[in-house]
């Protein structure tokens, strides 16, 4: 049997391991990263055996790969908590009108928006659809990003749905990123139901869901629960059977505007609220008796050329376990950079950047489940991490739109190298 390789990152000027106990961070809490200066971190096979000061690392017996981090930062992997990440085509063209005067819900309702992006999502080969995820997985790596979560969403027919939930299988059997896959078969109404949303809602309840569920096609469900989409009765009726049928919850609300989104959320029992632009303190409450975890996406926000952003402070405050996420789609948020994201949150949402660094391993980790591998970097982990050009973790949030992974490694191999390298 071959002996598990062994890989030493050594010369770490500041170490990023986010070590603690294993649930979400909150309030003050948010702040403390585990900050180790003058590190090394130890791997083998695809596991973290030593993370820690240097002078106290022991020895590695044998043959050792090493990475010299030059005195830089390191930090676990980032994780993308909430992307759209398999669509065709792009919406250039509605950035080019949205910069001329129209609105985001104004393009949606002269059938653009989401459907427009259904459309070209059912024109693809899956062939096609993999090839384009496949590249902008590529691009997510290089800005530091080792896990994701991929919903579908642009199909909105049994058909086009469960093709993009394959790719998404292909993706997570073929990448070296994790994945999760979550069913948002309630992302707009499509043009067949025009007019008959209570319908539409019935079918995926009846027929979709549960082929999805026992197909185990996905991990999560999801709902866009908005004017111009899915009402609360709707979208509570789709999540509830969602949950019936096994498939754990997450919900896209409060985003355009206020429609008790995140109570709606909290009574579902969704792990997660994501958008809650407008929610205010009555849906933060809900939140926390609930146990949800928001999942802020300022990108959108800012890609929209909107003013309003969440109020992460009060959900800091309140103790709830705040997530960023980049949204990326090709609608609101073509971004696949959490560094920007982070940059954002901490100028608009005045989180500080250890808050930011949080948000994006160790609370994002917790809200898919896989707080106990990924998220930190513990001994016993698994080896997700990136070596960034800077020598202060706040940089990574100051400097805005660089690229600041130099290496990512991901299950204890070196998956990207920006000066060539890796596998
Ligand atoms: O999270 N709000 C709904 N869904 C996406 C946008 C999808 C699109 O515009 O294509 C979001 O912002
Ligand atoms: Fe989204």
């Amino acid at each position: 049997m071959l002996a598990a390789m062994t890989l030493a990152i050594v010369n770490i000027g500041e170490l990023v391991t986010l070590a603690g106990p294993e649930h979400y961070r909150t309030g003050a809490w948010m702040q403390d990263v585990g900050l180790v200066h003058n590190a090394t971190v130890q791997i083998k096979g695809s596991r973290i055996i030593y993370a820690g000061p240097a002078a106290d690392a022991p020895d590695m017996p044998g043959e050792v790969d090493e990475v010299d981090a030059g005195g830089r930062v390191v930090t676990p992997g980032f994780i993308d908590a909430h992307t759209h990440l398999v669509f065709g085509g792009n919406r250039i063209d509605e950035f080019e009108r949205r910069i001329r005067g129209e609105s985001y819900e104004e393009i949606a309702a002269r059938g653009g928006g989401i459907r427009s992006t259904m459309t070209a999502t059912r024109e693809a080969t899956d062939m096609e659809l993999l090839t384009l995820a496949q590249r902008r997985l590529a691009l997510a790596m290089r800005c530091g990003t080792t896990a994701l979560e991929i919903k579908s969403g642009y199909g909105l027919n049994e058909r086009a749905e469960k093709k993009m939930l394959r790719v998404i299988a292909w993706l997570r059997d073929a990448s070296k990123q994790r994945i999760a896959a979550t069913y948002l078969g309630a992302h707009t109404v499509p043009p067949e139901f025009d007019g008959k949303a209570d319908a539409y809602i019935d079918l995926l309840c009846q027929d979709t869901l549960p082929k999805i569920a026992r197909g185990k096609l996905a991990d999560y469900a999801d709902v866009f629960c908005e004017r111009g989409a899915f009402s609360p009765a709707q979208a509570t009726r789709y999540l509830l059977a969602a949950k019936a049928h096994g498939l754990r919850l997450r919900a896209h609300v409060d985003q355009l505007s206020r429609s008790g989104g995140a109570e709606l959320a909290a009574a579902c029992g969704c792990f997660t609220a994501d958008h809650l632009e407008y929610t205010e303190e009555s849906g933060i409450e809900s939140l926390l008796r609930a146990n949800v975890q928001p999942v802020l996406l300022p990108a959108s926000v800012h890609a929209l050329g909107k003013t309003r952003y969440p109020n992460a402070r009060a959900m800091i405050e309140a103790g709830l376990g705040v997530v960023l996420a980049t949204d990326f789609n090709p609608g609101s948020s073509p971004t696949l950079s959490l560094p920007f994201v982070m940059s954002l949150a901490c100028t608009h949402l005045k989180m500080t950047p250890a808050e930011a660094i949080t948000a994006v391993t160790y609370n994002a980790a917790c809200c898919l489940g896989w707080h106990n591998e990924l998220g930190s970097i513990e001994e016993d982990k698994r080896a997700d991490l990136v070596v960034h050009d800077c020598a202060d973790y706040r940089e990574l949030c100051y400097y805005i739109g660089s690229e600041t992974a130099r290496v990512v490694v991901v299950g204890g191999r070196i998956a990207y190298n920006r000066d060539g390298g890796g596998e």
